[in-house]
């Protein structure tokens, strides 16, 4: 089925697809239509082998002004339950393809926590970040009290969640939400920029390391230790290890084949 709402573009040279969220009368409200659109155009890019880089924006307006309000506001707790909206997530957290952020405009409540399931952001100077759940009588719901407070740290992500703060892209370029901030102009470009560059490299390599790194945030060292070092054995077995080590030696650029 074609998506409504959400915009799928690809970039056969670089190897890089873009997925642009298309409600900007309400501010890319995350409705479950949208999250479900979104999450089979991730995992159909997913299983495409001409993709190697995915992104992810809004418009300058909005990267996502959250869950859509309008139509949790009448649930109850056995709607919510039942509906489970959070199931959709699940999905796009197994997205094995580097996914990156371009966000312009608000970044707010499940536009937060979108953007901080991504594995790298690029902020518009314009970018406002936050979770105001608490504003609306609730709390974030899909990440924001956990990847927040690992991206930012304990006092700054309190703050945010308990009074609803939004904070601006330098502010969340200093506490390390962010990778990078560029003029409003520049942050699409930026973003692909970023995703050409790593869709150069062993798409293969690339999808172990996003692994071993995401490994990171639920293991002892020792046990993420073990799972980086299995992974790296394991790329021994793939032709992309002979061909950049071989290229290396030739003293030429690699051909990676993902292979
Ligand atoms: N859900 C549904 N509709 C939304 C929305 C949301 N999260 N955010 C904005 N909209 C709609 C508005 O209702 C409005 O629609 P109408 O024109 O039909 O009234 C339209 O988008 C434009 O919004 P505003 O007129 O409010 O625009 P603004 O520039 O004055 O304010 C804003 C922008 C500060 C982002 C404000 O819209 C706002 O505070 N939005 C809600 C943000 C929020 O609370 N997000 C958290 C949601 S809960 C959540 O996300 C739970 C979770 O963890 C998953």
């Amino acid at each position: 089925m074609t998506p409504e709402l959400i915009i799928i573009h690809h970039q056969a040279q670089t190897h890089v697809a873009h997925i642009q969220l298309n409600r900007p009368k309400e501010l890319n409200a995350l409705s479950l239509q949208l999250l479900q659109e979104l999450r089979d155009a991730l995992t159909a890019l997913d299983g495409d082998d001409s993709v190697r880089a995915i992104v992810l924006s809004g418009n300058d307006k909005a990267f996502a002004a959250g869950a859509d309000i309008k139509q949790m506001a009448g649930r109850t707790a056995i709607d919510m339950y039942n509906i489970d909206q959070f199931a959709t997530w699940d999905a796009i957290k197994k997205i094995k393809k580097p996914v990156i952020a371009a966000v312009s405009g608000f970044a707010l409540g499940g536009g937060c926590e979108l953007a901080m399931l991504c594995d790298m952001i690029v902020a518009s100077e314009t970018a406002r970040f936050g979770q105001p759940e608490i504003k609306i009588g609730v709390m974030p719901g899909a990440g924001g009290t956990q990847r927040l407070t690992r991206a930012v740290g304990k006092a700054l992500a309190m703050e945010m969640v308990l009074t609803g703060r939004f904070i601006t892209a330098e502010e969340a370029l200093k506490a390390g939400l962010v990778n990078r901030v560029t003029p409003l102009e520049l942050y699409l470009s930026e973003a692909f920029r970023l995703a050409a560059a790593v869709a150069e490299m062993s798409p293969l390599a690339v999808k172990m390391a996003k692994e071993s790194v995401l490994k990171a945030f639920d293991s002892t060292l020792e046990e993420g230790l073990h799972f980086e070092r299995k992974n790296f054995y394991l790329l021994f077995a793939s032709d992309d290890q002979k061909e950049g080590m071989q290229a290396f030696l030739e003293k030429r650029p690699p051909v990676f084949s993902g292979k």
